[in-house]
């Protein structure tokens, strides 16, 4: 039994039913008559109110009971649906497992996140955390629980790859440190910063299938944002173009996100009483919205316009969006998650489909408020003669790639897909603004705790 459980049975639930339960102590209020124990056991941010009363106080030495505690209690449940918790336990037996020393650093008092990020082996342990990680689970969740119903298949990335999909060159290296001439794989590889040229493989065959692995990528940008190991979400679809893949995005997006605000009350609730009451109602007007699809060309126009409103003046067709670009279209002018489409090829990856005009490419990218680009996608390019045209256009060895281009050799099907930031979309539906708190142990250049 665990507290989430418990609270989900209120109705099967009659007074003075037994139950046992583990967790850890977050109070100890009371006196030498009766004493109220504030455990909670990680299945939810709602704590379970222990009470214990007369001689048990002394027989259960209460009063070591500290912050941080783990302890096994058994008792009779009581309903109280009149008091701010709708149960407690009253205690007959109590177990102290184990006390905490005096200088545990998870404390009542407020702690800054700042200095929680410097402890990311307890930072869990406080409420906040808790919150932030069990909403996280969640869409871990419903992520797979969508695809899984959606008839899509998982496939397995590799960790270790010897492309670089995206072309960036931002790839972190692996190789032998003592044995430069003799690589351990016979040639260099990488920790992959995508999964997307193995799923579409895939996606020919399986016709619809998903990744979600860790990614990585040796970006030097210290910013909100931006993280060195980031999880990664890459469905494929094979015989879908650009619009089929923006749908898939819209619907999935809307599907989890309304699910984990009903299966999580609790954990949003907190997390929108820290945005001052705004954060439930933002992600609501999303899923009761249609996506706005806006043209990266009419983008750059509106920018234009507007152009006093940012630091970087200099608007023109063929500009990568920066930051504040992409939030004031998502903030000021859409007002919620728009799909930005059709983007200049030279600013996008070579396998995207290049459109008739010979200047944009078949992608999308969807930004969000607050946020920025919480996904990228495209539909992929499937003319074997425009693929290697690019290439070379491009300057990327074709021998390493030859796989990828042989796909359209053997009865190809035109595939689409996108990769969603796994940490983005944490970050959007828990309202939480520094990319570092919504993973457990960050990595950013220059930071690896643990
Ligand atoms: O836009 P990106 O680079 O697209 C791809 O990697 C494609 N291969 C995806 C595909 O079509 N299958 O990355 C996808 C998303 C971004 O939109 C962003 O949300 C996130 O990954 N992302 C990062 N998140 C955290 N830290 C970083 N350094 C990130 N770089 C990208
Ligand atoms: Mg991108």
């Amino acid at each position: 039994m665990n507290i989430k459980k418990l609270l989900n049975s209120l109705k099967k639930i009659k007074d003075n039913d037994q139950y046992t339960i583990e967790g850890w102590i977050l109070a100890n209020r009371g006196n030498e008559k009766i004493r109220f124990l504030s455990l909670n056991d990680g299945s939810t941010s709602d704590n379970l109110q222990v009470v214990i009363k007369g001689k048990n106080i002394l027989d259960f030495k209460i009063d070591k009971i500290n912050l941080g505690t783990s302890v096994k209690v058994s008792g009779a449940l009581i309903l109280t649906p009149k008091s701010p918790q709708p149960i407690e336990l009253v205690v007959s037996t109590l177990e102290i497992i184990n006390t905490s020393d005096d200088d545990y650093p998870i404390q009542k008092k407020e702690t800054t996140l700042d200095f929680l990020r410097e402890i990311p082996h307890l930072r869990h342990k406080t409420n906040l955390f808790r919150t932030i990680m069990l909403i996280r689970n969640s869409l871990v969740f419903e992520l797979h629980k969508y695809f899984q119903e959606n008839g899509f298949i998982n496939v397995a990335s590799p960790i270790i790859t010897s492309n670089d999909c995206e072309g960036a060159g931002e790839t972190l290296e692996v190789n032998n440190p003592n044995n430069k001439n003799d690589y351990f794989f016979k040639e260099r590889a990488y920790l992959g910063v995508s999964g997307q040229l193995h799923a579409e493989a895939y996606a020919n065959g399986f016709k619809k299938v998903y990744t979600f692995a860790p990614t990585f990528r040796a970006e030097n940008s210290h910013t909100s944002r931006h993280l060195a190991e980031f999880w990664m979400v890459e469905p494929e679809v094979a015989f879908a173009n650009l619009n089929d893949v923006i749908l898939l995005a819209d619907n999935l997006l809307k599907t989890i996100i309304a699910n984990t605000l009903k299966n999580y009350p609790s954990e949003m609730k907190i997390l929108n009483d820290l945005k001052n009451g705004t954060l439930i109602p933002t992600l609501k007007d999303f899923i009761n919205k249609d996506l706005k699809i806006l043209d990266y060309k009419e983008t750059i126009k509106i920018l234009e316009k507007n152009k006093n409103m940012f630091e970087d003046q200099n608007i023109f067709f063929g500009m990568d969006l920066s930051s504040e670009h992409e939030k004031f279209i998502a903030e000021k002018i859409v007002n919620g998650p728009v799909a930005l489409i059709n983007y200049p090829k030279e600013l996008k990856a070579f396998y995207m489909y290049q459109n008739t005009d010979n200047k944009t490419v078949a992608a999308f990218d969807l930004l969000v408020p607050g946020i920025g680009e919480l996904m990228g996608g495209s539909q992929r390019e499937s003319r074997y003669k425009k693929l290697e045209q690019r290439l070379k256009e491009l300057n990327i060895k074709q021998e390493p790639l030859q796989w990828y281009l042989d796909l359209r050799r053997y009865g190809y099907a035109p595939s689409s897909g996108f990769g969603i930031g796994f940490e983005r979309l944490v970050m959007y539906v828990t309202g939480i603004s520094n990319i570092r708190d919504v993973i457990p142990f960050p990595r950013t250049p220059g930071g690896i705790k643990m």
